[in-house]
């Protein structure tokens, strides 16, 4: 199996040309690429040097310090807040309504199904959307569940990223044209209700499904429930193979057994994690296990 590069190319908005601000010295690449990896898993190779320096002069502007050194100062200063920023500008964030639409068919035809026979035994399902960006994902979650009749007082969305910009946006669910594609027009009319500003509000039917907030994949896990399933799609795939690793075994402990992981159409567990799981779609996986064993822990 191989994996993709770590790193994707460019964000077209980024200005193009000769990069603008400071210079990146080798060693202040190599310490950023040592802060990534080590405080978010990224993978980023000796050949990234020009992006990483065209992407964090906009943070360094921002924060109003002129060197790369004093930069990475700043992100291993004890309680800074700027690590969500770095991980942001190194990685992207685009996501759009319904991506990878055979996961919420899948959603629909077999686990609404069991989330139904949770419900009717009294228990509480709980689904996690991780890395879950700018809010499309879980919304679109929240829209399946809603069409399917669950309430949620019967199956709550954890909605989680490192970026506490984009948890933010998502949180706000107002979105303006470009970040709602992948929506039919039904869902438009049934799910999005039009703001002042022109954009698009998230109707307060989905809104009570979801709990957003911020989490660095790579720290300790405060979630004392375990998932129905787990949405982890084009998040990984910036980290490298031990971080990938780790992350299948832990995905593993905090999904009930027969639970579901969906990853992103280029993700794939390892051979290390098959005693953990089974594939049972594209890029679906089912957690092993007797499913009348289930603890509600
Ligand atoms: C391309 S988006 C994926 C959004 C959505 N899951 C989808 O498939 O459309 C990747 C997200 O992963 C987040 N991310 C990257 N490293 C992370 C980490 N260590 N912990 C949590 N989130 C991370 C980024 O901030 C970004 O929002």
């Amino acid at each position: 199996m191989t994996h993709p590069t770590a790193i994707e190319p460019p964000d077209p908005v980024a200005p193009s040309g000769p990069a603008q601000g400071p210079s990146l010295s080798k060693a202040a690449f190599e310490r950023i690429a040592q802060i990534a990896r080590r405080e978010a898993g990224l993978a980023i190779n000796d050949g990234k040097s020009a992006m990483v320096r065209t992407r964090l002069a906009r943070r360094l502007r921002a924060v109003g310090i002129d060197n790369f050194e004093g930069y990475c100062d700043l992100i291993e200063a004890p309680g800074n807040s700027e690590l969500g920023h770095l991980i942001s500008a190194l990685t992207t964030n685009v996501s759009h309504f319904f991506r990878e639409s055979h996961h919420f068919d899948f959603l629909r035809t077999e686990v609404v199904p069991r989330l139904r026979d949770n419900s009717k035994m009294g228990r509480k399902s709980m689904i996690w959307s991780a890395g879950c960006a700018n809010g499309q994902e879980p919304y679109s979650i929240a829209m399946v569940l809603h069409e399917a009749g669950l309430p949620p007082s019967d199956v709550r969305i954890l909605a989680t990223d490192i970026d506490p910009v984009v948890v933010s946006t998502a949180r706000r669910g107002r979105y303006p044209e470009h970040m709602t594609s992948g929506l039919t027009k039904e869902h438009r009319a049934r799910f999005l209700d039009a703001s002042e500003d022109g954009q698009s509000c998230i109707s307060a039917d989905l809104r009570p499904y979801i709990l957003f907030n911020t989490l660095n994949l790579l720290d300790p896990w405060p979630m004392q429930k375990k998932f129905d399933a787990i949405f982890c799609r084009n998040v990984v795939i910036y980290f490298d193979k031990q971080t990938q690793s780790a992350l299948w075994q832990r995905y593993g402990s905090m999904l009930h057994p027969n639970g579901w992981l969906f990853l992103g159409h280029s993700e794939r567990i390892d051979a290390a994690a098959e005693n953990l799981f089974e594939k049972s779609g594209i890029t679906t996986y089912t957690r092993r296990g007797d499913p009348t064993s289930r603890k509600e822990t």
